[in-house]
């Protein structure tokens, strides 16, 4: 069935949030369409263009030609956006004892969009080819952050990940090490913005990241998405 869509678990009177599957010229009024999906995501009509595997764009008027699978996402309510942490998001120093006591990083309820069979290499960027599919989990949630807020260096993650801006202005950005004195890379992200993964395959679901962090310049809403090898 094409354009079978459902809401996704964070959407709320403030979020517009939907996946959509097997995409077939969808018109979409104003949104963020990610690609979740190994393959490329057409748009336009008069003059189509290729969204590539696990990227995004802003569409305001647009549509989606074809796709695997996209969510579409947008900010539809910014007064009160600050109060995620009072209608169920969870900040995350309750689930990381080691988080900063006063960082204001909250985090939606989980999405589970089912599986997807990549090469981890060719999602990295290491290979343009896939020479070794396996199967992951993909998971998406959203996080929140005032302004001006650090969202934590940190090197360590189970899993493949990249992130989508949503609202507002932020920055990703890479160190050499636990510290930020010790920045090299500093990837301003604006709406409809997926960055490249930071993350290079070591191994057999091994992977290793630089240390690395969010850095929300102005109020941010942003998508984690996240590749979960299965056992
Ligand atoms: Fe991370």
């Amino acid at each position: 069935m094409p354009n079978t869509t459902r809401k996704m678990a964070f959407a709320d009177e403030f979020i517009y949030a939907e996946l959509v599957e097997e995409v077939e010229n969808l018109l979409v009024e104003d949104a963020v369409a990610i690609n979740l999906s190994p393959r490329p995501m057409i748009t336009g009509t008069d003059h189509p263009a290729i969204v590539p595997a696990w990227k995004s764009t802003w569409l305001r008027g647009g549509t989606i030609k074809s796709a695997e699978r996209v969510a579409l996402i947008k900010v539809v309510r910014t007064t009160n956006l600050g109060g995620a942490g009072l209608r169920g998001w969870d900040w995350l120093g309750n689930r990381i004892k080691s988080f900063p006591r006063d960082t204001p990083l909250y985090i939606s309820p989980f999405d589970y969009c089912g599986e997807i069979v990549t090469d981890p290499f060719v999602f990295t960027n290491e290979r343009a080819a896939p020479e070794k599919e396996q199967t992951f989990d993909l998971r998406l949630n959203l996080w929140w952050s005032p302004g001006d807020t650090d969202c934590f260096i940190h090197n360590e993650h189970p899993f493949l990940e990249i992130h989508t801006q949503i609202h507002g202005n932020g920055r990703m950005q890479k160190f050499k090490d636990n510290d930020e004195v010790t920045l090299y890379e500093d990837i301003p992200v604006t709406i409809g913005a997926t960055h490249d993964p930071f993350c290079r395959v070591t191994g057999e679901n091994e992977w290793t990241y630089p240390w690395h962090r969010y850095y929300a310049d102005t109020d941010c809403v942003w998508l984690a998405i996240e590749l979960h090898p299965k056992a």
